[in-house]
């Protein structure tokens, strides 16, 4: 048994220890906004809030984040949108949509830590893979929510 808190709701997950957090959340707690592109750390289109950190759900078992906090992009905003949701629908972001909510986490991530990042600050931190090219857009949207 592995718990931890997923949305603010703790959970224990009767899985694999070995299990990527990925999977846990997709396959046992129905979190499909969390999506799989790589499966291999390079895209980013899984990526999560750990504790404050941006993870990779990938490339991390459920056992090494035992009694850890997660957000997902589904517990990113509860009634309202994120300023940063409001933010990439003004700017138009998402061409297919598959790695946004993978960028709009690492972005969250970002924020937090820095309210108003200038363009390389977003470029060292949103190191997501998009296959469409939106990276202007996204950049564009990150600095709008910031504001
Ligand atoms: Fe995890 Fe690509 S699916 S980094």
């Amino acid at each position: 048994m592995t718990r931890f808190t997923v949305n603010n709701q703790p959970i224990e997950y009767k899985l694999d220890p070995a299990t990527p957090l990925l999977w846990a959340l997709r396959d046992a707690s129905n979190l499909t906004g969390t999506k799989y592109g790589c499966g291999t750390g390079h895209c980013g289109a899984c990526i999560v809030d750990v504790d404050g950190a941006a993870v990779k759900s990938c490339m991390v078992t459920i056992a090494a984040i035992e009694g850890s906090f997660v957000t997902t992009i589904e517990g990113l905003s509860r009634e309202r949108a994120h300023p940063l949701q409001l933010a990439f629908i003004a700017a138009n972001v998402p061409q297919c949509g598959f790695c946004i909510p993978g960028v709009i986490m690492a972005a969250a991530v970002l924020l937090k830590r820095d309210g108003n990042p200038g363009e390389d600050a977003i470029k060292a931190a949103i190191t997501n893979i998009c296959r469409c090219g939106v990276y202007p857009r996204l950049i564009d949207a990150i600095q709008r929510a910031g504001r």
